[in-house]
């Protein structure tokens, strides 16, 4: 819930705005003596307050201040008479939120203050992921997403058994992460976790790496040699891309899952093994089934426990959580201290598609954490491709006319530039004499 307070030395108007707020379901408190208004914001803390400008004692500018001051994330809107449109201006520079020109219309107030409470949310969001992170482990997976918490309650159910798992998902979802997670939780968390990359090695390679071979197996094959199979004993073997093995050596895959043994290459004689296998495929290995380029018997074999990962872009929940992360990771490594992630890079950073899924938001955060010269990152430290995808611009400003939203985002995007006109009019798309034109046309001056 969040406090509001009103003041106005008009007390018609001081009960006008607290009836439109409540009849939306904010409650506010007001008052119309702006001394006793500086004592209530020093006394509290509140999170929205709505000031008129001109007052006896104490004006707007003087409340903006103090309420600043006893709490910085405070949004003040400022109610402006006709005529005093410079003095707004003037307040917005020094950190006021909005303002509203007396008369107005209800809804122009309720949205200025829907506006300010969802920007109050993402700000308050944006400060509990902050504290949240720094209790993570290095190889946590991060996540708040259903399809994340299902995964950590199924890793935690079948990690402790032997049972074989096939985990799948786009590149970059987080499979190794998770296959090494089951096997730190399992008995052979003391014993080595090794990965193999089937789609790296052409087929007789992996094959001599995998099952080993006998001296003179093949040209080349000075001595005899243990594959990998046998150095993970007592272990947990990660089969990545299982998807890219060919059909002889999935034979071969089908026999050590089904009878614990393997053949070294140019040998007769089976040798038992004691690993536990977990395989990975970024392509959907049904489908491959179906088109008969992967062993149905062995697909069988492998999806004993299946864990599907979905791609980032259709979970997007994790992905604050995932950027906070990132950025405390990176900060750490790098010996910066970045502590914040802005508004406007989170809208960006959720708005993207990531194709690459969490290691391309790992690279862009690093990247940023690089880039970035201020305390936290801002859209400017992001590579352009990211930007070119803003989320749904029009989310936040719905029920606005064509006008209401330009003169709003000019103004967002004035202030993102400290006033600076030539590359606030380059970032809008437009040449400084057009906004120029629209500065006045807003009374934006
Ligand atoms: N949920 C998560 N929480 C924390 N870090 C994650 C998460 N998912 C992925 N990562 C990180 O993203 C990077 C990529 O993950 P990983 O290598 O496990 O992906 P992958 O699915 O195996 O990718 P590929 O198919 O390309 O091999 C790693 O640095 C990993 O630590
Ligand atoms: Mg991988």
């Amino acid at each position: 819930m969040l406090d509001i307070l009103v003041i106005d030395d008009d007390l018609r108007m001081n009960q006008l705005i607290v009836e439109i707020l409540s009849e939306e379901g904010y409650s506010a408190a007001a008052t119309s003596d702006s001394r006793e208004a500086i004592i209530l914001l020093r006394e509290r803390h509140y999170d929205i307050v709505i000031t008129d400008l001109k007052m006896p004692y104490v004006d707007g500018m003087q409340i903006l201040t103090t309420a600043k001051q006893s709490n910085p994330d405070a949004l003040v809107v400022m109610i402006t008479a006709h005529g005093t449109i410079e003095s707004a201006i003037e307040a917005i520079k020094k950190g006021a939120y909005d303002y509203i020109q007396k008369p107005f219309d209800p809804d122009q107030l309720l949205l200025i203050i829907k506006r300010a409470a969802e920007h109050l949310f993402l700000i308050y969001e944006n400060k509990r992921l902050q504290r949240e992170v720094k209790s993570f482990l290095q190889d946590d997976i991060i996540g708040v997403s259903r399809a994340i918490r299902d995964i950590k309650g199924i890793i935690e159910k079948v990690a402790p058994l032997d049972a074989t798992v096939l985990i799948q998902g786009e590149t970059g979802t987080g499979k190794e992460l998770v296959a090494r997670q089951i096997h730190k939780n399992s008995a052979r968390a003391q014993k080595i976790f090794l990965p193999v990359n089937c789609g790296a090695l052409t087929e007789t390679l992996l094959e001599s790496e995998l099952f080993g071979h006998e001296r003179g197996a093949f040209t080349g094959a000075m001595a005899q040699r243990k594959g990998l199979f046998e150095t993970a004993s007592g272990g947990t073997i990660f089969l990545d891309e299982i998807n890219n093995t060919t059909a002889s050596l999935q034979v071969k895959l089908l026999r050590v899952l089904q009878e614990n043994m393997i053949m070294r290459v140019g040998s007769s004689k089976p040798v038992q093994v004691d690993v536990r296998i977990i395989a990975a495929s970024n392509a959907n290995l049904m489908e491959a089934v179906n088109s008969g380029t992967f062993r149905r018997d062995l697909f069988y074999r492998l999806n004993v426990v299946n864990i599907d990962i979905p791609p980032l872009r259709q979970r997007k929940d994790d992905i604050p959580i995932l950027a906070y992360h990132f950025l405390n990771k990176y900060c750490r490594k790098l010996n910066k201290s970045i502590k914040n992630i802005s508004l406007d890079a989170i809208e960006i950073l959720n708005g993207y598609s990531w194709q690459g899924n969490v290691r391309e938001l790992e690279n862009v955060i690093e990247r940023a954490v690089i880039m970035e010269t201020s305390s936290e990152i801002t859209p400017q430290s992001l590579p352009p491709e990211i930007k070119g995808s803003p989320a749904d611009p029009l989310s936040c400003l719905h029920l606005m006319t064509i006008d209401e939203m330009e003169r709003f985002l000019i103004m967002r995007t004035l202030r993102e530039f400290k006033g600076q006109k030539n590359k606030a009019a380059e970032s809008l798309g437009i040449d400084v004499t057009t906004l120029w034109r629209k500065i006045k046309k807003y009374n934006l001056e």
